[in-house]
């Protein structure tokens, strides 16, 4: 099913999440269409967690650097044909298409982040390359063997059904092709009840229906017929928590935005914000790296 333009105000988005109401897709969408210009103020094109350098500021060039990072994984080349699932405003799949040389194609079911991300293609040169799609990731809407690469960038813990997700991305893939990708799970070393307790917080705060963990994903992979090559706990790799809110000065800054702001996606934001730092500094909280191949004899 493809989602449509937001049905609800910014305030019954808002209320709705927080009220607990499953993050259907529909609300997921309208709460994506919403939150547009504050992910782009903080953000820009490029909506996920950055790869972290062990000092220095934190910016830009570590969400690139995820990016670069991802697509090195899946050893994209100026031949492949990409398809980057939930592409958000398509600041990635332009930046994969230039570090690569690779044709992108970026499906998202959103209409506004869809004309945001054709227009930035077109403002960087890159519209013969990079083109993008209205679709929803339980039903991509291409043949099968159409790509030899799939990639996501936090875009899988929105999606209704992930597994359906991942055989739908190993049926478009031709054999022989990857999926890549990194998102925020649930840590499995956390003990319960604190491990669900921040999932359901971090799910109401981001409009995530179900948020998973590593084990989760790799399970839904094999079953969809991948061989998983790389499913790592980002925190053995960078230092996470560089990236999320939790010096103290940094959360009475937006303790304060957040109280003040009047606008209710902003005020949702900046709460999910400090959770996601709370969760992580618990150890509740991460953010997994994937790789998985469809097998040549598939
Ligand atoms: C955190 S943003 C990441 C966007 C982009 N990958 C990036 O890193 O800039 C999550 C994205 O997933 C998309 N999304 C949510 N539900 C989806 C679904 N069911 N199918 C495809 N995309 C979806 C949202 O519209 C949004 O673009």
């Amino acid at each position: 099913m493809t989602a449509t333009a937001a049905p609800h105000s910014a305030r019954a988005v808002v209320a709705a999440l927080r009220e607990g109401a499953p993050a259907s897709p529909e609300l997921v969408n309208s709460y994506y269409g919403l939150c547009i210009p504050f992910y782009r103020e903080f953000l820009g094109d490029h909506w996920h967690t950055g790869f972290y350098e062990s000092d220095g500021a934190i910016g830009p060039r570590d969400q690139l650097r995820m990016e670069a990072l991802v697509a090195q994984s899946a050893g994209i080349t100026a031949d492949d044909r990409v398809l980057d699932v939930g592409c958000g405003v398509g600041g990635p799949a332009c930046h994969v298409a230039r570090l690569t040389g690779a044709r992108v194609r970026g499906l998202t079911p959103n209409q506004a982040q869809l004309e945001i991300a054709r227009a930035g293609a077109a403002h960087r040169g890159l519209a013969e390359r990079v083109r993008f799609d209205l679709g929803e990731a339980s039903q991509l809407p291409y043949p099968g063997g159409s790509f030899d690469v799939v990639l996501f960038f936090e875009s899988a813990c929105h999606f209704p059904d992930r597994a359906r997700f991942f055989r739908e991305a190993w049926r478009v893939l031709r054999p022989g092709g990857r999926l890549a990708g990194e998102d925020w799970v649930q840590c499995e070393q956390a003990p319960q009840p604190l491990r669900s307790q921040w999932a359901a917080r971090i799910g109401r705060s981001w409009a995530i229906p179900a948020l998973g963990s590593i084990a989760e994903y790799a399970s839904q992979m094999t079953q969809a017929g991948f061989r998983v090559e790389l499913a790592r706990d980002m925190r053995e790799e960078m230092p996470l928590l560089r990236g999320f809110v939790t010096r103290a000065a940094d959360r009475d800054a937006i303790g304060a935005e957040m109280r003040n702001t009047p606008d209710p996606i902003r005020q949702l934001v900046m709460q999910g914000l400090m959770e996601l730092g709370e969760a992580a500094a618990q150890g509740a909280f991460t953010v997994g790296r994937f790789l998985a191949t469809k097998p040549q004899e598939a």
